[in-house]
């Protein structure tokens, strides 16, 4: 990429599971990242980064000095805390992607659950600010199943809280997106929201089978009710905001049949299915 069109791109969430996809790809393509981070584990070696929370507006200030864009993601169960980093967004006016869920219903008055909430939360702050974001919705991400990885270290069962069904995609797909958008021409027409899903409707136990198969071991998804997954997921460790918002979306997220053609209307090719993450990923599993 020519010096005089290198974007300066920052990535928040950028050691996680998605973020730092996006970074990796963006630093193929020649673009200038700077990732922000709280803490200096993940991050890949050569890039920029500034180490802090995103509910810290000071932090937030330096992290955008010279950015033109910015992937944002809202990890918080509470869009309160966001006000700050709301008004430096507004007062250095980068362009702003932002990575929302599919499970928003533009018709409700209230969301499905907390962790829903929040995304309309964050989605209409930055419309109300002005900030002409373009909103990425994507469905239940494929590396959520790396959270089964200590149990299917200890035996052939992932027990959880139940979720319903939508069409699980695999955060490569969404990072390719997202770095489509990222790199976009600013003057190029959006049609946000994306609505970026896999290309098939999976419960947690349809995973769990095609993880199987990855494997080569008979797998098995055990269904847990709320009482007891509330106390296993607070006696692993998890805060207890967490574990409510949780099991408040097992009880209260409703199924979901949506599959959309738009990983491919922004890669150029059809979205992954979770068999083929699974393949991919199996190493993490043994
Ligand atoms: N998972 C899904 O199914 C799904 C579906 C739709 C949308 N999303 C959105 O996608 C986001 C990214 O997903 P993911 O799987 O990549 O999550 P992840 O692996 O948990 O990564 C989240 C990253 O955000 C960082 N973070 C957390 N709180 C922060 C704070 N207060 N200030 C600065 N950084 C903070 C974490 O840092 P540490 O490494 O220090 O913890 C972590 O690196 C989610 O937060 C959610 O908003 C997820």
């Amino acid at each position: 990429m020519p010096e005089a069109v290198r974007p300066t791109i920052l990535v928040t969430g950028a050691a996680g599971n998605l973020g730092s996809e996006v970074v990796g790809r963006l630093k193929i393509r020649g673009a200038r990242v700077r990732c922000l981070v709280r803490g200096h584990a993940g991050v890949r070696p050569g890039a920029e980064f500034v180490v802090g929370d995103l509910t810290d507006p000071t932090i937030v200030h330096d992290a955008l000095a010279g950015v033109d864009t910015v992937f944002l993601i809202w990890p918080l169960l509470d869009a309160a805390p966001a006000h700050g980093l709301i008004a430096e967004l507004a007062a250095a006016a980068p362009r702003v992607v932002y990575l929302s869920s599919t499970a928003v219903d533009d018709q409700a008055v209230r969301q499905s659950d907390p962790i829903v909430q929040v995304h309309a939360d964050m989605e209409a702050l930055l419309h109300d600010a002005s900030l002409r974001p373009v909103v990425l919705r994507s469905d239940t991400l494929a590396s959520n199943a790396r959270g089964w990885a200590a149990q299917l270290g200890a035996g052939d069962v992932v027990a959880g809280p139940a979720m319903a069904r939508t069409a699980v995609v695999d955060e490569r797909d969404v990072a390719d997106a997202a770095v489509a958008l990222l790199l976009a021409d600013p003057g190029r027409p959006v049609r946000s929201p994306y609505l970026l899903t896999g290309p098939e409707v999976l419960s947690r136990a349809d995973q769990v089978d095609r993880l199987g198969v990855a494997l080569r071991r008979r797998l098995r998804f055990q269904a847990v009710p709320a009482d007891l997954a509330r106390s296993r997921m607070l006696a692993d460790g998890r805060p207890e905001r967490l574990v409510e918002a949780l099991v408040a979306a097992s009880a209260h997220r409703p199924e979901s049949g949506l599959i959309t053609d738009h990983v491919e209307r922004l890669t150029g090719r059809p979205a992954g299915t979770f068999a083929q993450w699974a393949m991919d990923h199996a190493a993490e599993f043994s």
